[in-house]
């Protein structure tokens, strides 16, 4: 899992990329539009739509929230 953190609240996606098996924790974020730094394809954290191709399957997301300092996952 890949904890982003965005003007206050934190979002959980899949690490790996659904295009090809890299690590989206070594790309980019800018705001919600997460950018792999394979070839480029881009999600949006918040829903985990792919934003821009190759990529063409959503990315997988988890739904976390911070209680007392702690990133915690809902079931
Ligand atoms: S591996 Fe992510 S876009 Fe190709």
């Amino acid at each position: 899992m890949l904890l982003c953190l965005v003007e206050g609240a934190v979002y959980g996606v899949h690490d790996t990329c659904t295009h090809e098996a890299v690590s989206l924790s070594l790309g980019a974020l800018c705001e919600h539009r997460l950018r792999c730094p394979l070839h480029g394809s881009e999600f949006d954290i918040r829903s985990g739509k792919v934003l821009d191709e190759p990529a063409d399957t959503d990315l997988q997301t988890y739904s976390v929230y911070i209680d007392d300092g702690w990133v915690c996952l809902h079931e």
